[in-house]
């Protein structure tokens, strides 16, 4: 296709503001897929993508679309992820593509998500027609969210134009827009290749997919790539696009975007935002690159069956090939045994990650409080990136300790202003400003990452009833009086629930914590003290008194099928419990323990 006739863009929008169901729309509207083949979110590929609504790969369709004028055109979507997560693949997304529609549900208006998302696509110097969705609704009000997508975003939205991607009302006007206002793609022919690595993921057909953008030049069939930030060279298998399944074609030509596959085995072996070019007489300069994604969150996962540990690790094996941002390394805990201490990008991912151990390779999990990278600097001068509380070094040697802040930006009713701006007081925050947009305040906190990963977004949803909307990015690194606070159960430290705290906040957590613990552990047949310290000091101490266990006790006479049922629950109830000294303690106290309310 001549450059002339391509259009490449991304749709950005906050989640659930109808980005994916518009995406189906433009595919079913051209014809690319038929409609009894139409599935509903057909981008969202992942089965937990669908239940949860949230696109987490980036995925991609070639359009045919032929024009009121009357030629023929390519549109290449790029869908990117809507999740705070996944802002990373969000920005190298953006960079394959030249446009983006801007999807602002007309009943809500402007949210975090839709800033953050579209200042990205500013960022990479995206033209950008807005649209305004869900105008079937009562609610929908296009004049009170163009006005504010002019006010808070500052850009043009007297064109913008009126959707509802559930009736298709407005969709071949969205087409339309898509020729005439998005700009065509720019690229040499006649040039060495010059494609840009955009995203890459592992098929167990296939082996690894890689998702390109041509530049310069001409991907084909059977010719060998080098990818330029690691001088490998490839045997190029396949060339494809996806309509939205894959369809293979013989090459791609600039302004294209595509697949390749080349035997390679694991995503690992990709570099995303890498450089792909001819083996010989390739381009000389190379794309800018782009920084990876690092993790920033880290738990550990430890099956609650201990024999379950191989499985455990081939199922993480598995999951990692496919998800280069997702680290692991094997973790040993006195009181949970063998596991994993993994890294991700953040509470989101962290939990699909979970879920998907937990429902599609069937172990049932352990899963220790998330934790962020502190940086320890010893009195010697060393300096130790902590990623697991039980690691830390004795504090006598440690001369200080930093932790990472984020910048937090939230959008929410005036009525909720005052609920939010305690929870961010109460988490350490640092007010930097607060603006009004029509009845909504938008304030920016600086916080400490460590009192955001746990539950703040619970928090945040509870305190506004769902109405406040939530971005935030790191900003670096700042020193604090942080302490690991220990817990010991029975007089048995319990490693597993070791946490960072901020001193002046220790008792409080300590105590909050030992209360909760006291009601999520059973009663033994002898006194338990639940106790929180730091160092050998003790700040808090609760008492989980003794108790005779006889879940039989209450059947009456012999209602044997009833008595056998009872001990069988318990039977089941047992084996979500650890075995710590002489105490069993539920699955579910290492997480809920840790929660604040
Ligand atoms: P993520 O993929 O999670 O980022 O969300 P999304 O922005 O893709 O939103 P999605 O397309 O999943 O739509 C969210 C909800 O809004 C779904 O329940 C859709 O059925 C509904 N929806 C989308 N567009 C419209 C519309 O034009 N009118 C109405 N009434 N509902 C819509």
């Amino acid at each position: 296709t001549d450059l002339a006739h391509i259009r490449n863009f991304s749709i950005v929008a906050h989640i659930d503001h109808g980005k994916s169901t518009l995406a189906d729309r433009l595919i079913q509207e051209t014809g690319t897929v038929k409609d009894r083949d139409m599935k509903e979110q057909l981008l969202d590929s992942m089965d937990i993508e669908r239940e949860r609504g949230i696109t987490i790969k980036a995925n991609t369709v070639r359009i045919d679309y032929t024009a009121d004028n009357g030629e023929a055109y390519v549109l290449n979507l790029i869908d990117t992820p809507g999740h705070v997560d996944f802002a990373y693949e969000v920005s190298r997304s953006m960079r394959a593509v030249e446009g983006s529609l801007l999807v602002v549900d007309s009943t809500q208006g402007v949210e975090a998500q839709t800033l953050a998302n579209v200042y990205q696509a500013i960022d990479a110097d995206h033209d950008i027609v807005p649209v305004l969705n869900k105008i079937d609704l009562p609610a929908s009000d296009c004049d009170r969210v163009a006005e504010q997508i002019e006010d808070v975003i500052g850009i043009d939205a007297s064109e913008a134009i009126q959707v509802s991607a559930k009736t298709g009302q407005g969709i071949h006007e969205t087409l339309e827009s898509i020729v005439t206002h998005l700009p065509a793609p720019q690229g040499t022919l006649d040039a060495p290749l010059k494609a840009m690595l955009v995203d890459s993921w592992y098929d167990a057909y296939l082996g690894v997919i890689v998702l390109v953008r041509i530049m310069d030049g001409t991907l084909k069939k059977g010719m060998r790539v080098k990818f330029m930030s690691n001088n490998t060279l490839h045997h190029v298998d396949r060339v494809g696009v996806f309509r939205p399944e894959m369809e293979m074609v013989d090459s791609l030509g600039p302004g294209e975007i595509g697949f390749l596959t080349a035997s390679i085995k694991q995503v690992r072996d990709t570099r995303v935002g890498d450089t792909i070019t001819n083996d010989r007489n390739g381009t000389e300069i190379a794309l800018d690159g782009f920084k990876p994604a690092q993790p920033v969150v880290f738990c550990g996962f430890f099956p609650v069956d201990s024999s379950e540990f191989e499985d455990l690790r081939d199922a993480i094996d598995k999951l990692a090939l496919n998800d280069a941002s997702f680290s692991f390394e094997m973790e040993t805990s006195a009181a949970l045994g063998f596991g994993f201490r993994c890294g991700f990008l953040g509470l989101l991912h962290l939990e699909v990650i979970r879920d998907r151990i937990e429902r599609e390779y069937d172990i049932e999990l352990i899963t220790t409080a998330p934790s962020v990278i502190y940086h320890v600097y010893m009195k010697d001068g060393e300096m130790i990136e902590l990623h697991n509380p039980a690691d830390m070094p004795d504090p006598s040697k440690v001369d200080h300790i930093e932790e990472p802040r984020i910048k937090a930006t939230i959008l929410v009713p005036d009525e909720f202003l005052g609920d939010v701006l305690k929870l961010c007081q109460d988490r350490r925050g640092i007010q930097m400003d607060l603006t009004y947009a029509g009845s909504r305040a938008m304030v920016v906190y600086d916080l400490p990452l460590n009192e955001v990963v746990f539950d703040f977004y619970d928090r945040l949803k509870s305190v506004t009833k769902g109405y406040a909307s939530f971005d935030y990015q790191m900003t670096g690194y700042t020193e604090d009086a942080l302490v690991k606070m220990s817990v010991l159960v029975n007089d048995e430290p319990v490693d597993a629930l070791s946490t960072m705290v901020h001193r002046d906040r220790a008792e409080m957590r300590g105590r909050a914590m030992c209360e909760k613990l006291k009601d999520l552990i059973p009663r033994h047949m002898f006194k338990i003290p639940i106790q929180a310290a730091i160092g050998g000091k003790v700040i808090a101490r609760e008492t989980l008194s003794a108790l005779r266990k006889d879940v039989t006790a209450k059947c009456y006479g012999g209602d044997a099928t009833r008595k056998r049922k009872l001990l069988d629950k318990q039977k089941a109830g047992k084996k979500k419990m650890r075995q710590f000294g002489k105490v069993d303690i539920p699955q579910e106290a290492f997480i809920s323990a840790l929660k604040m309310d």
